[in-house]
């Protein structure tokens, strides 16, 4: 291997050292900052958890306010924005359309994209969180055809992002304090989760220095792969289909079959080999919302728990660690209150944009920090002669 060790997948290489978060997967232990997933699910609120993220510290109420104050300042988008969006197809995913419109914002706000200015990177860390619920809601406006709304300053986040998704103008909106503390919560799990495949591409993407609107947008699109982000789209696919045929084992089973590229969705983890801490706190809110909300949504749950329960005692999934993780449960919850499945990776999206922003940010203070350029093993052809083609 000469001078390089080959570690496809990444599975012992550290690309960076960072502050932010911490995961021990053999014990499923998660902590942003130093304090642990499940008391800022407690809690915290998202915009609090953003803050901690970002600075390092839990802010006091002065600093929550000013926070919360800049981050609404900047929730509107620019209204040729708002044009862009008619350029897309009626039927575009939203992801598509999400990675369009964040790569476009650099269009806007390159007067204020030196990424040596930590007053630039602060003011994009600001935009880029506040602007997303509004660009999230927009594309799921978009493919309904309704009229978008405009970001209403006197809600909360999270109000505010249920509010422009789900309001009309021609009626009063309230959006249920219910599905406001469920989003905010998992808005919370999903705020950072340290060197996953979308943070590590924001990272490489801006260490060549690339504006963090370029950097966020190649982020989204590593996000939206099944086998990342899009899984919790995937998951509730697959607990539909096992809720029609009523048979689970029979998907345990061709989960387990080599020959069968099925997988079962929401299962497994490169870093958790023990239960991830955070499906155990949706699991939670499941059965809190669901209680609240009445019988509709519960077959797909008891399908989940039931998938679980066979799983976890199967000695395939024993012996491989695997167990479900943050997706396997959430996207019962985002149904439940309503949100279609195309946009629940645009909801991860939305979520992880602090998470993403907060590791760019430390990597450009980091003096150690330099263009990301991995190595490769080369395997093709030896040296040979150029051929003209009409001897080949
Ligand atoms: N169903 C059945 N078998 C599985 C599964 C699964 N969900 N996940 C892993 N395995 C098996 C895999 O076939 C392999 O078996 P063997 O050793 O016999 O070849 C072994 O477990 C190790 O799997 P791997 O693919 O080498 O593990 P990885 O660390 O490269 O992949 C993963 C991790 C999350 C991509 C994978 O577990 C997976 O595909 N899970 C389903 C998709 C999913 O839920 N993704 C969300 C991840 S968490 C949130 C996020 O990142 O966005």
């Amino acid at each position: 291997l000469g001078y390089f060790t080959y570690d496809p997948g990444f599975m012992s290489t550290a690309s960076c050292s960072s502050a932010i978060t911490y995961i021990d997967g053999d014990e499923g232990v998660l902590m942003y900052r130093g304090y642990p997933i499940e008391q800022l699910a407690e809690h915290s609120t998202y915009l609090e958890t953003c803050h901690l993220l970002l600075y390092g510290n839990l802010p006091s109420s002065d600093e929550l306010s000013k926070f919360s104050r800049i981050i609404k300042e900047h929730s509107m988008l620019h209204e040729a924005i708002r044009r862009f969006y008619g350029g897309f197809r009626h039927d575009a995913h939203p992801m598509a359309i999400m990675v369009g419109v964040v790569g476009a914002l650099s269009a806007f706000y390159h007067d204020n994209t030196d990424v040596h200015n930590p007053k630039h990177r602060e003011i994009s860390a600001h935009r880029l969180i506040s602007k997303m619920p509004t660009i999230a809601a927009w594309s799921y406006k978009y493919a309904t055809g309704q009229p978008f709304q405009y970001p209403d300053n006197n809600m909360g986040y999270t109000e505010n992002f249920l509010k422009m998704m789900f309001s009309v103008p021609t009626e009063e909106y309230k959006p249920n304090p219910i599905f406001v503390r469920a989003l905010d919560l998992i808005l919370i799990l999903h705020a950072d989760h340290e060197q996953n495949a979308s943070t590590s591409t924001v990272r490489l993407s801006g260490s060549s220095e690339a504006n963090p609107f370029a950097a966020v947008s190649a982020g989204i699109a590593s996000l939206w792969g099944p086998l990342h982000g899009g899984a919790n789209e995937k998951v509730i696919n697959m607990l539909e289909e096992i809720a029609r045929t009523g048979d689970v084992n029979q998907y345990v089973k061709r989960a387990k079959d080599k020959d069968d590229p099925f997988r079962l969705m929401g299962f497994g983890h490169r870093v958790y080999k023990n239960y991830d801490p955070r499906a155990k706190i949706i699991r939670k809110m499941c059965h809190e919302l669901l209680a609240e909300l009445g019988a509709e949504n519960q077959p797909l749950f008891d399908v989940a728990l039931e998938l679980e329960r066979i799983a976890t005692e199967d000695e395939y999934f024993v012996e491989r660690k695997l167990y479900p993780n943050v997706d396997f449960y959430s996207g019962i919850i985002l149904r439940a209150m309503g949100i279609p499945l195309n946009m629940f990776t645009v909801i991860f999206a939305l979520a992880r944009t602090v998470g993403w922003i907060s590791h760019w940010n430390e990597m450009m203070d980091d003096p150690e920090s330099r263009i990301g350029r991995p190595r490769q093993l080369y395997v093709g052809s030896a040296p040979r002669e150029y051929v003209p083609i009409e001897q080949r």
